[in-house]
């Protein structure tokens, strides 16, 4: 990957983006996931390149082109994108988990194709996954973290419980209601939430979005 630009707002910053979801393996041809592109976190991996950060991506599988100059490591599973972060999170003034990250995965994964049995019923034990923004918000020394939260009611108010249990310094909460959603679009409507502010941003491109994100970030790394 190139040098960022040298004069941005972000110069000599670094900055740590998840994105994309996760796969987890059930048996050889089988795998929970979630819904997202990854378009969010690589608009802010190209938005903070521009502004001078060195970025790195975490990202899950998506069908998305390598931003350029921004370093991209590839994970599938929740374990994995949780060791790439947690190896590296220290390197970093910015953490941004944009990343639909599975909440729970199998507890074993089967070494054959499942069969079917018969039986009309049929249940899949899972255990829960790592959650990679709280652990990192528990740290003493950690980065600036800024988290997502896509809700579908209450929105700013579940995004604000997030943002306390998780001890993020921010929750970008969008509404997953309706038709209006973010998934597979190139537009997004978000409130920013911190602890001393709420700001709902217009619907607008993801990179706009992006820009909206940095400038806050960028204000809070002075502050
Ligand atoms: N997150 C994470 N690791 C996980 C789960 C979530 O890092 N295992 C991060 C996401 O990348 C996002 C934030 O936590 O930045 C909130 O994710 P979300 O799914 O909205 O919240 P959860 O805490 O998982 O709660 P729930 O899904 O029950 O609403
Ligand atoms: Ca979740």
């Amino acid at each position: 990957f190139t040098d960022p630009p040298k004069k941005g707002r972000f110069a000599g910053k670094k900055v740590l983006i998840t994105a994309g979801p996760t796969q987890e393996r059930i048996d050889p041809v089988r795998y929970l996931t979630n819904r997202s592109s990854g378009k969010m976190g690589f608009a802010l991996a190209a938005e903070a390149f521009q502004d001078g950060a060195q970025v790195t991506i975490v990202s899950g599988p998506v069908q998305l082109e390598a931003p350029r100059g921004v370093e991209w490591i590839r994970v599938v599973s929740a374990a994995e994108m949780f060791d790439a972060v947690m190896s590296r999170y220290d390197q970093f003034d910015v953490a941004i988990m944009t990343a639909a990250v599975a909440d729970y995965t199998p507890k074993k994964i089967q070494e054959q194709k499942i069969k079917k049995t018969g039986d009309e019923h049929m249940a899949l034990e899972l255990v829960q996954t790592e959650d990679i923004l709280r652990h990192l918000g528990h740290l003493e020394h950690r980065p600036l973290l800024i988290g997502f939260a896509a809700e579908s009611e209450r929105v700013v108010e579940y995004a604000e419980k997030k943002r306390v249990s998780k001890q993020a310094d921010m929750i970008v909460a969008n509404s997953i209601a309706g038709e209006k959603g973010a998934f597979d679009s190139d537009e997004n409507e978000v409130t920013l939430v911190t602890a001393s502010s709420q700001i709902a941003l217009k619907r607008a491109s993801k990179q706009h979005i992006a820009q909206a994100i940095l400038d806050a970030v960028h204000d809070m790394l002075k502050g």
